[in-house]
């Protein structure tokens, strides 16, 4: 079966984290005089031993970024990169206390990565991440840029940062705000803690997906709440190896989920700083994790169905994934007929 060939949604997807080494190297040669970085010290922000190590790699690359346009730039080329590898809708997470961090202006920013956004192929969608651990004001100020801009591209707000640090128990209020908007707000959690922190993240957002999630695999009675409630979770499985979230040795928990019946789909996470791409991801799951087509089938109709965008492209979407998957597994036809995307807007066509 040939991967690229077949359309893919990517649920779980930094555009911050997709800075490859090249692109770093080009965006530091462009720094004045004397505020250059050597290739030791880009080499090391690919390198990472654990979450918080692998967060202030993060930083260090999103510091390389000078303007709002590049990160436009930066998108343009993901985008072109999505395209190439048969992803045909992708929600992107973004994160404007990262970038007012390291100097950029957050709505500048934020809108002209809408406006480079807007056309194009694959059609991507954002979600605002917000930086859980660090102050209340920038938090709700992501918030807010995220509602503001409901409608324009962006279709969720995000946690992400260091779980261990600030739980779900501490965004009560948050969470509140965005039931009042019907706004839904889709945390990163059982990363970097355990299943009772799963469990607290449904329970403070009743949030539509969960990033990673994986370590719900500790209990069989969040699993089944999980299939009940049809939460998605977006599994980044080298991402999980990378941070350490899954420790050397021991099996990733994606065929527990899986068996479960929970919703999931895969997802790259930071796919430069993980060195990964989403059919790698698709391939692992094949080659280690015994899932045959019909499973990754079944998983990306699912990453369709658990799609942000509104009803009637969502469907549009669910269809569109679901017919090239079966054309494209059809038996004794050298991985079936190869079939195009065109998210050109308000539908996927085969063409
Ligand atoms: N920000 C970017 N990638 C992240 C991850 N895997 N976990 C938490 N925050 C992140
Ligand atoms: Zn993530």
């Amino acid at each position: 079966m040939n991967l690229l060939v077949l359309p893919k949604v990517e649920l779980h997807l930094h555009l911050e984290g997709c800075i490859s080494p090249a692109e770093a190297r080009m965006l530091a040669d462009r720094r004045p005089a004397g505020q250059g970085i050597g290739p030791s010290d880009l080499a090391a922000c690919y390198r990472h031993r654990s979450l918080k190590e692998f967060l202030v790699h993060f930083g260090r690359l999103v510091d390389l970024l000078a303007n709002p346009s590049d990160l436009a730039w930066l998108f343009a080329r993901v985008r072109g990169r999505l395209r190439r590898q048969g992803v045909v809708y992708a929600e992107l997470r973004v994160s404007p206390s990262v970038w007012e961090r390291h100097g950029l202006p957050t709505e500048e920013t934020l809108d002209a990565l809408l406006d480079a956004a807007r056309a194009g192929v694959p059609r991507c969608s954002f979600i605002i991440d917000g930086v859980r651990q660090w102050d209340r004001r920038s938090l709700i100020r992501d918030f807010e840029l995220a509602l503001g801009r409901r409608g324009r591209g962006v279709v969720a707000f995000g946690l992400g940062g260091d779980e261990a640090a600030a739980p779900s128990s501490l965004f009560q209020e948050l969470a509140q705000e965005a039931r009042k908007h019907s706004f839904p707000i889709i945390p990163h959690a059982g990363e970097g803690l355990g299943a009772d922190e799963v469990a607290s993240a449904l329970d403070v957002f009743d949030p539509p997906r969960i990033g990673h999630g994986i370590r719900a695999a500790e209990s069989p009675a969040l699993l089944k709440e999980l299939a009940r409630r049809g939460t998605h979770l977006e599994v980044c499985p080298t991402s999980n190896r990378r941070t350490g979230a899954v420790p050397r040795g021991k099996r990733h928990p994606l065929a527990q989920l899986w068996a479960a019946g929970v919703s999931l789909s895969l997802g790259t996470d930071d796919p430069a700083l993980f060195r990964t791409t989403l059919s790698r991801e698709l391939q692992w799951a094949s080659r280690r994790m015994g899932w045959g087509p019909q499973d990754l089938a079944r998983s990306q109709e699912l990453a369709a169905r658990a799609s942000l965008l509104p009803p009637a492209e969502r469907e549009s979407l669910e269809r569109f994934v679901s017919a090239g998957w079966s054309a494209g597994a059809l038996p004794g036809e050298g991985g079936g007929p190869t079939i195009r995307s065109r998210g050109d807007g308000a539908c996927w066509t085969r063409v």
